[in-house]
């Protein structure tokens, strides 16, 4: 079992698109273990997005993440960070292949409704930034049994 940061951006919550996205993760099997709505402020987005710091577009990325609330989740489950990531589809528009959820709404490298880890030392870090041990919480689901094979 694996864990995973993901995160509906501003654009996603503004959509109305937090729902469909948690939809996804749950059908596929994936358990949530935890969730919160929050406004990221300014330190939070610097922690968050670190290596993008120097990057050209990261005066504008943090003037997006921190412009309206945002869904942060932890996501359990086998191989949870490279699923996340597939389920989300490519950066690049063009890349972003249909029936991801970036494939299927958006056209933007920017306004692209959803974060997810990259790797797992990266979902550990970024758990730890938005999340409290407490706020993780450990549980079992009776359907488990019927998505994951002992
Ligand atoms: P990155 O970690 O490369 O992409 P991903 O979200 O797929 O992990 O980049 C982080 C965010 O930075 C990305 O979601 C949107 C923003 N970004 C831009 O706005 N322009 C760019 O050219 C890149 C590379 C990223
Ligand atoms: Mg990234």
């Amino acid at each position: 079992m694996e864990r995973t940061f993901v995160m509906v951006k501003p654009d996603g919550v503004q959509r109305g698109l937090i729902g469909e996205i948690i939809r996804r993760f749950e059908t596929r099997g994936l358990r949530l273990i935890g969730l919160k709505m929050l406004r990221i402020d300014e330190g939070l987005a610097r922690r968050h997005y670190r290596d993008h710091i120097e990057k050209p577009f990261f005066p504008s990325l943090l003037e997006f993440i921190t412009s309206s609330p945002v869904v942060a989740m932890v996501v359990e489950g086998k191989a949870a960070v490279q699923n996340v990531r597939t389920m989300m589809g490519a950066l690049d528009p063009t890349q972003a292949q249909p029936g991801t959820l970036r494939g299927d709404y958006t056209n933007d490298k920017q306004l692209n409704i959803i974060h997810g880890s990259d790797s797992v030392e990266n979902a550990e870090r970024e758990i730890g930034l938005f999340f409290t041990p407490e706020e993780v919480l450990d549980y079992e689901r009776t359907l488990d049994r019927w998505l994951v094979s002992p």
